[in-house]
């Protein structure tokens, strides 16, 4: 069984993607898309509602059938943007702005609007979008998009590899220093923004090119244009964010923040950062989600205990101390 399953894995793990592979039609005036080129190009192709609304299992399942994201990667990151974004009674996340298609809202502070919100995932220094200080956070920015392809011209011979994000994500921190008063580089944005300079890479990369190299080509086609090479195929075996340690140590900085205008960035010792990643889980919990949820009743409640239960599920191992800030069920 071992050996079928690494057979199976090295063989479909680089055809899968392209046995679901559909054509993107035209979007609709109605579908949203967001922050993420990865959903995005997921929702175009019909790996998730065209519509850009779906539940975390459509989501875990859509990163892993479309771009083989590992499990844990994938279950993580989905419930941690479930639990901020989403509207955890009816199960539904906006991959974008807010909707009424997740359905009718709980008490304020919950805001339930969608991967575009700032400050509880979607952060600062993003590579192809502006931060939320300068207005739309989430659309591609044609000037940031031209110095992505600028700095793989330089550092990566026209295409985008591990010494380009390493580069660009540098500058990217450092614009954000010298020019946004609010610039925020605090867990869980300090992980986000090392995480997904990685992701081109990872995933954006041919499943069959040993050189893990992005042509600008393809890198338009999903930061652009939502849509996947044609004849793409998908990595080869799971990964998630693997590079990312690498990217923080060509140029490391502390976690911190603009306390007091441009060019004040500060480390901020409460944040977590790579040497205390539970912090991160402790920290999301109980302030991020305990800030958008301190007094839930119900069903509300109880989703929440079961969706925080997800979360933590897909760090189990990692050997953080599990909480239960709303009880157990
Ligand atoms: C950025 C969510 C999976 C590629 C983002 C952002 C969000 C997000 C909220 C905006 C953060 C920011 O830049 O401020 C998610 C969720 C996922 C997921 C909930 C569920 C597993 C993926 C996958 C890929 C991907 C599978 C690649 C195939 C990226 C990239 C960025 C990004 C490259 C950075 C964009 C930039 O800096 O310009 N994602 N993502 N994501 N995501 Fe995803
Ligand atoms: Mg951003």
């Amino acid at each position: 069984i071992e050996l079928f399953g690494l057979f199976a894995k090295s063989f479909w793990g680089a055809t899968a993607a392209r046995r679901f592979l559909a054509p993107s039609p035209p979007m609709s005036p109605d579908d949203i898309r967001g922050p993420c080129p990865g959903l995005n190009t997921l929702a175009s192709h019909g790996y998730l509602p065209r519509n850009g609304v779906a539940t975390p299992t459509q989501i875990i399942n859509a990163v892993q059938e479309g771009f083989n994201m590992d499990s844990s990667t994938a279950r993580f990151v989905t419930y941690a943007a479930h639990l901020v974004d989403g509207n955890l009674v009816t199960d539904l996340l906006s991959i974008g702005g807010k909707t009424r298609k997740t359905g009718p809202d709980p008490p304020a502070p919950a805001s339930v609007a969608g991967l575009n919100t700032h400050a509880v995932f979607e952060g600062d220094s993003s590579m192809t979008r502006a931060d939320f200080f300068f207005g739309d956070n989430h659309s591609l920015n044609e000037t940031l998009f031209k110095q992505f392809k600028d700095f793989s011209n330089r550092f990566g011979g026209g295409f985008y590899n591990l010494t380009v994000a390493q580069e660009l994500r540098h500058q990217r921190i450092q614009e954000s220093i010298a020019t946004n008063p609010t610039f925020d580089f605090t867990s869980p944005r300090f992980f986000t923004a090392f995480a997904e300079s990685s992701f081109p890479i990872e995933f954006f990369v041919d499943g069959r090119n040993p050189v893990r190299a992005l042509s600008m080509d393809n890198a338009t086609l999903f930061f652009r244009d939502s849509k996947f090479p044609v004849d793409f195929f998908r990595a080869a075996e799971p990964t998630g964010g693997t590079l990312a340690l690498e990217i923080f140590n060509a140029h490391p900085i502390a976690a911190g923040k603009n306390v007091n205008g441009i060019n004040t960035f500060t480390p901020d010792p409460t944040s977590a950062d790579f040497s205390s990643f539970c912090l991160l889980y402790t920290n999301f919990v109980t302030k991020t989600i305990g800030g958008l949820y301190p007094n839930p009743t119900g069903v509300l409640r109880r989703n929440l205990i079961i969706n925080l239960g997800f979360l933590y599920d897909a760090i189990d191992g990692v050997g953080c101390t599990e909480l239960f800030p709303y009880g157990k069920l």
